[in-house]
């Protein structure tokens, strides 16, 4: 009954996230044969922890990866899309994909936004749209697979609604429009993030800070609970992936009934 209602938590934030996408990509061919590599480019919040830096990517490829499936963390502290094309980042996370095409089947998760979204940047929306179809489509050139990702929520709550300050909803929507020009797929994490940490208040969502007065990176634990989180939304997105990308099942439910998660 319980899991029942946590399945729903989830599927709402599914429904959501796919509709985005027109139509299917045009991925490779019989993927069961190799088992998947995943190339995570993205900025500080998929990056390894560190000073200054620490995403979900890290709790993903440690914890929900298995029978032969294996990734690497190309997350980029203080990245936007410009800065990991021109420092050679994004090169680099391309040749990796290409590399591993005689063992894996590539994958590419693409996330950006809270860099590209400071104004001192000077990069438009319509330019974040532009640079992430650009990215898609050197990714499909491949070839594998590019999985657009909304950025992981802030841990800032309102404190008159009490709710999370959406602040991140211009890159959302501009990664979604970059999902429906390409087909590519596409997983709302921002969505799931935000409603998981509304559910679970302030007070338990600051425990994943990096440091008590970060509410934009994660520790270690905060980064295996939101890298289960991707492995869900990958497994709705591209059910192909099953096999592979096993959530831990208590996070998962933890996760489905919008239960708090610290281990
Ligand atoms: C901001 O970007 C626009 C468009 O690329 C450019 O025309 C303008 O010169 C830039 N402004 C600054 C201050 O860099
Ligand atoms: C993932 O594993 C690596 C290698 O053992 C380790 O350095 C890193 O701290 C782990 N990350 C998390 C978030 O647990």
């Amino acid at each position: 009954m319980l899991f029942s209602t946590g399945a729903a938590f989830f599927t709402s934030l599914v429904a959501l996230s796919t509709s985005a996408t027109a139509a299917p990509a045009p991925g490779p061919k019989d993927k069961s044969a190799k088992p998947p590599a995943f190339f995570l480019a993205g900025d500080s919040t998929t990056a390894v922890q560190a000073e200054n830096g620490g995403g979900w990517g890290d709790g993903f490829l440690n914890t929900t990866l298995k029978s032969g499936a294996t990734g690497t963390n190309y997350g980029h502290n203080g990245a936007t899309t410009v800065s990991f094309r021109d420092g050679g980042d994004w090169a680099t996370v391309l040749a990796a994909a290409k590399n591993a095409r005689s063992s894996y089947e590539p994958y590419v998760t693409i996330q950006f936004g809270h860099n590209d979204q400071k104004p001192e940047k000077n990069i438009s929306m319509a330019k974040l749209t532009a640079n992430l179809v650009k990215f898609v489509n050197e990714v499909r050139a491949v070839p594998a697979t590019a999985i657009l990702v909304t950025s992981l929520s802030r841990r800032r709550f309102s404190t008159s609604t009490g709710k999370i300050n959406e602040n991140l909803a211009d890159v959302t929507a501009a990664t979604k429009e970059a999902a429906t020009k390409t087909g590519a797929k596409i997983i709302d994490l921002n969505a799931a993030s935000t409603k998981y940490l509304n559910a679970i208040g302030p007070e338990n969502a600051a425990t994943y800070n990096l440091n008590p007065t970060d509410f934009t990176h994660l520790n270690s634990q905060g980064s295996v609970v939101f890298g289960n989180m991707v492995a869900v939304l990958i497994d709705e997105a591209l059910p192909e992936l099953k096999q592979h990308v096993v959530p831990v099942t208590k996070i998962a439910t933890a996760l489905g009934k919008g239960e708090y998660y610290f281990a």
